[in-house]
């Protein structure tokens, strides 16, 4: 069996050293070199709600591979599929009926799914359902939200998550050197759940902009939830300036019913993506919409999407793994089960706490706002949040064994899978308990 040998701390700093000579950083995602610990984040093994670091140290994971392994790292049905793929032989580049498959039951399941293109992370799935909104509007620029995140490429890495002084930026903040300031004229930012915003957002900009681009439940800026009626307005007025609905699902797919926030808000949108737990750990991601929409692409139409790793089978067969595990009620029963004990549990603790803190939650995840106790509704409400509080809290329910990824210190999301236990969401209630103490 492949094992990886506990290492002292100077034989992880040895390793470390090694790491920065090859890798930016020592590591191959920029998230992944930890802010509250100051060093990156090696693991030796994982299995169900824990994960085991290269010093031995082990942790309740309330990360999750951001939110990837809702069925518990090392799920049964990944082991299945590994060796069903390895058994079959086809490794690559190749369709198969298990492909089909996983596409009629993703159509049977997400309420806008009636075509289904495979793509392998997040990033590409919303790079490739632009181009083919902007085919089929014929427009080239977005209406996005500030806080909403639909990965690091050229097209959304705009607009989402601007320093307080560039909040209003026109065109948006671009969050990264290297993005070409012409791409942010393509980007008009508006902040999520104001009505009258959107409204007048979208009549000023529909002539020139042909996507209404939506993280419905705003995971990736503390859990944001959409106000009553607003998703069903931001679909009113998409039909009636002939925009496309794009809800980016990469993240709120099958958190708390198994067809995304297009099924718990009853708003279902022209064209979305999801993805995350989907592979159940393993890379896979797609872009779900309307047939009319979806066969643009070819072969059928005239917009380019292919790769040579596209929905490799392995990924297929533990996505076939992961739709049949949540289509069965007691999944959801264990997981909303667990999410009343945690955020009872957890309200109550931000109510005892002296550090102003609020919890938001949706199914299996949930966000840590620091600053304040009141409702948080869009992203100008988080600039309360301080970095500093969040990586101290991070630093802290590490050292007590309970692994919360700091995000930079941002406000993000957190989260549990099918594998916790009541036990481990105790333990985990007791240790931020004692962490918010130590947090001023
Ligand atoms: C809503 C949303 N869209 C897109 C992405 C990008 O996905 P990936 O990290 O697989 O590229 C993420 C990742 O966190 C996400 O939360």
């Amino acid at each position: 069996m492949a094992q990886l040998r506990t290492l002292s701390g100077e034989e992880l700093a040895r390793l470390y050293e090694r790491g920065r000579n090859v890798l930016p950083g020592g590591v191959c995602s920029s998230t992944r070199w930890n802010n509250a610990w100051k060093k990156p984040v090696y693991a030796q093994r994982s299995k169900g709600s824990r994960f085991w670091d290269i010093e031995g140290r082990e942790f309740i994971d309330m990360s999750m591979s951001h939110g990837a392994a809702l069925l518990g790292h090392a799920p049964d049905c990944l082991k299945q599929a590994f060796d069903q793929t390895w058994e079959l032989g086809v490794l690559g580049s190749l369709d198969t009926p298990f492909h089909i498959e996983l596409a009629e039951e993703l159509c049977r399941i997400v309420p806008s799914a009636e075509r289904v293109r495979f793509t392998n992370s997040g990033s590409e799935a919303t790079l490739h359902a632009l181009r083919l909104c902007r085919a089929v509007t014929g427009r080239d620029k977005i209406i996005r939200f500030r806080g909403h995140f639909h990965g690091y490429h050229e097209f959304t890495f705009i607009g989402g998550h601007p320093p307080a002084d560039q909040i209003d930026a026109v065109p948006p903040y671009r969050e990264s050197v290297g993005i070409p300031k012409s791409l942010a004229e393509l980007i008009i930012a508006a902040d999520y759940n104001d009505f009258e915003q959107l409204e007048a957002t979208v009549k000023r900009h529909a002539h020139e902009a042909g996507t209404l681009l939506i993280e419905p439940i705003d995971y990736n800026c503390g859990c944001i939830l959409p106000e009553p009626g607003y998703l069903h307005a931001a679909r009113r007025l998409a039909d009636e300036h002939g925009l496309l609905l794009f809800f980016d699902e990469i993240q709120s797919f099958a958190k708390q019913s198994p067809g995304g926030a297009q099924q718990d808000f009853g708003v279902t949108p022209d064209i979305c993506t999801i993805g995350k737990s989907l592979g159940a750990s393993l890379p896979l991601s797609a872009i779900c919409g309307k047939a009319e929409i979806m066969d643009r692409f070819k072969p059928v139409g005239d917009v380019a999407h292919s790769g040579t790793f596209n929905a490799p089978l392995v990924s297929m067969l533990a996505g076939l793994g992961f739709v049949r595990e949540i289509q069965r009620p007691e999944f959801w029963a264990k997981i909303n089960g667990l999410g009343e004990i945690l955020y009872s549990g957890l309200d109550a603790i931000a109510k005892r706490s002296s550090v102003p803190v609020r919890i938001q939650h949706h199914g299996s995840r949930f966000g840590i706002t620091f600053g304040t106790r009141e409702k948080v509704t869009n992203y100008r409400d988080t600039l309360c949040h301080t970095k500093e509080r969040m990586l101290k809290f991070c630093l802290e329910t590490t050292n007590r064994g309970v692994y919360f990824h700091d995000y930079g210190g941002g406000a993000c999301h957190h989260g549990y899978s099918s594998a916790h236990s009541p036990e481990d969401i105790a333990k985990v209630l007791q240790v931020v308990e004692d962490s918010l103490k130590c947090v001023s």
